[in-house]
């Protein structure tokens, strides 16, 4: 079960090594590290659980360790100047590597201090929820939030190499599971017929953990996202697919402040919008919509919005997504299982219909 994918960019081409028990492998670790200095960034509720693997890995090297409290809260201006600092005080060089070894919180800020430090230094990311392993720590979007807005200031900075040990997954809490099997299923939906065929006969092993599962879901995933990233690194057309059910999901976790819904549910529930709407306007079949409706359920995510939410609000938080141009709400619409396209100019009346029904 050992597997490596490669995300191909030329020069900043690198590797996604996936195997369970791969942080006990000091070898693949050393092999992924630059020069002499190394930051170690965790959170505190992985650092207990998984760190001790990575610092054995590091007894040649002149490192240190900054490990910050968990949650999205932490993705700030004040946890990026703890990281650069903790890298000044290191002394860390332009070989230096920073290890993001966590979530997606830990994979954006850590990315986003290795992109400014000296202006690019080596990162590794160590992707420990199902959510990062799968989409965060591939593809090299890096950012920090503002109390204006979520990933407001970030930056394109490849990792040299991610490294996934899927036994680390065997901590993650139930619900972080679920929401990041909501991104698998984004990947069959939107690209893979065949992926999402799988993803119906395995839905039970993918909950129960089983090894073999979940390192295909991931392999499988990774294929997907290293693909689509190599065409089009800066999201200048293609990349945008990666975002169905994504602007829906937004507005859903800004109505809730981002205390409420998992970024995970929120896309589940997004992508059954999308559905929606795109059956309604005629480009896919209301039996494609069950068949998501049926593998989100089935996998113990919502598929509908928390009642009480204001449709019209819920639109006006769509019309400030970063990927709308001005002004018209761009969205990614489905074709049916397997097949999705970016559509501008969506009728906003549409797109409120598609909110009232469910709420
Ligand atoms: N850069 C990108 O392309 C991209 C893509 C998608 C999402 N994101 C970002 O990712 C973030 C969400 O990431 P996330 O869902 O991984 O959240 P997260 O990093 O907050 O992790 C979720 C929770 O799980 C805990 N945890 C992590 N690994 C664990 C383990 N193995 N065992 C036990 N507990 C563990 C964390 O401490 C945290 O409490 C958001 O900030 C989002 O904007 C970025």
């Amino acid at each position: 079960m050992n597997v490596t994918v490669h995300v191909e960019l030329g020069a900043r081409s690198y590797p996604i090594h996936i195997a369970p028990g791969l942080l006990q492998q000091t070898e693949r670790i050393t092999a992924a590290l630059g020069g002499r200095h190394v930051l170690l960034l965790s959170d505190a509720n992985v650092a207990p659980l998984h760190a001790p693997a990575v610092r054995r890995a590091l007894s040649r090297h002149r490192w240190s360790e900054t490990v910050l409290p968990p949650g999205e809260g932490e993705k700030n201006l004040d946890r990026f100047g703890e990281v650069v600092r903790a890298l000044a005080e290191l002394g860390a060089s332009r070989d230096a590597t920073l290890i993001a070894l966590g979530g997606g919180v830990i994979g954006d800020l850590g990315g986003f201090a290795a992109a400014c430090w000296m202006r690019g230094i080596r990162l590794v990311q160590m992707p420990t929820t199902l959510l990062a392993m799968v989409d965060s720590s591939v593809g090299g979007k890096t950012a920090i939030d503002l109390p204006q807005g979520k990933n407001l200031v970030g930056a394109f900075h490849q990792p040299s190499a991610v490294l996934i040990d899927t036994d680390t997954l065997a901590t993650l809490p139930d619900r972080e599971l679920r929401a990041g099997l909501a991104e698998v299923v984004k990947y069959g939906a939107i690209l893979d017929a065949d992926f999402f065929a799988w993803l119906e006969r395995h839905a039970e092993d993918l909950l129960a953990r089983e090894p073999a599962a979940l390192v295909e879901a991931i392999e499988r995933s990774c294929r997907h996202k290293a693909a689509v990233v190599a065409r089009d690194e800066t999201e200048q057309g293609e990349r945008a697919l990666l975002n169905f059910g994504h602007t829906f999901g937004h507005a859903l976790e800004a109505e809730q402040a981002f205390a409420g819904l998992r970024h995970g549910e929120a896309v589940a529930i997004g992508m059954v919008r999308a559905a929606w709407l795109s059956a309604r306007l005629g480009l896919s079949a209301d039996a494609d919509t069950l068949r998501l409706v049926r593998l989100l359920q089935r996998l113990g995510l919502p598929t509908a919005p928390p009642p009480g939410l204001d449709p019209v609000r819920l639109l006006a938080r769509m019309r400030l997504d970063k990927k709308n141009l001005s002004g018209a709400l761009r969205l990614i619409l489905w074709r049916g299982i397997g097949q999705a396209e970016i559509a501008e100019g969506v009728e906003e009346g549409q797109v409120l219909k598609a909110w009232s029904a469910a709420l």
